[in-house]
């Protein structure tokens, strides 16, 4: 079933952040896998936190020689599949995305990024030629300030949309409740609201992200 992966060039952007949420979010109704194919392993430190929902799988130890049967049992087995990687330049991403229905491409909301960002555009647009049609990705704006929209962000967003690179209009705003879950373990809904400022808004924030990334799919499915 879907498999979406997290690809950027830069560290630190997210990714893994946002593969977290997403699949912790989309297990509240559906059976998800996880693969964590980035060799410091995030996804699995998190994993043995304990918490996460028995219907969140997480397949540890995916490297280049195994993604590819990694990702084609996991979609079998669960209704979505999570993929983080580290970085772009390695076989291991460009397999990941060969095998994607979507690509997520978290980046931070500054021209340096962005043009970080047009790395793993690169690779996508590669994978897709290999594939015999462009793989289905977006930007997602991450760690944006939930108050105010910067005037960066809003150009780098319409520097975007002019080389006509698609963005989700959901960002994943920098909330304590995102580094939270990394601690404690499991997802949102597992945290504590007198211990963790505005976990309501990160809930509403990963609901939307995760409800976005599947109408993409939905759509991308029916096209
Ligand atoms: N939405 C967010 N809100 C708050 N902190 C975040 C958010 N996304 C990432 N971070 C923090 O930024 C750092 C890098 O995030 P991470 O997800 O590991 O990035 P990547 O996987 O791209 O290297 C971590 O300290 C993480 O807690
Ligand atoms: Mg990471």
């Amino acid at each position: 079933m879907p498999v979406i992966s997290m690809i950027s060039p830069k560290g630190g952007v997210g990714k893994t952040t946002a593969a977290v949420v997403l699949a912790t979010e989309l297990a509240a109704s559906h059976s998800v896998t996880i693969i964590d194919a980035d060799p410091n392993q995030p996804v699995k430190t998190w994993a043995e936190l304990g918490r996460h929902a028995a219907r969140l799988k997480v397949i540890a130890g995916v490297n280049q020689e195994n993604i590819t049967d990694a990702i084609e049992a996991a979609s079998a087995e669960s209704v979505f599949v999570v993929v983080d990687v580290e970085g772009t330049a390695s076989l291991t991403a460009a397999y990941a995305v060969g095998m994607s229905d979507f690509v997520l491409v978290p980046c931070q909301g500054s021209t340096l990024d962005a043009r970080q960002a047009t790395k793993a555009l690169k690779i996508i647009r590669d994978a897709g030629r290999l594939s015999g049609g462009q793989k289905p990705h977006a930007i997602l704006f991450t760690k944006t300030n939930p108050a105010i929209r910067t005037r960066n962000l809003t150009h780098v967003a319409r520097q975007l949309t002019k080389a006509g690179i698609p963005a989700l209009d959901t960002e994943l705003n920098e909330r304590e409740a995102f580094r939270s879950i990394f601690s404690f373990g499991g997802g949102l809904s597992d945290l504590d609201p007198s211990e963790v400022a505005n976990l309501d808004k990160a809930k509403a924030n990963a609901k939307a992200l995760a409800k976005e990334v599947m109408d993409r799919i939905k759509e991308v499915i029916s096209s």
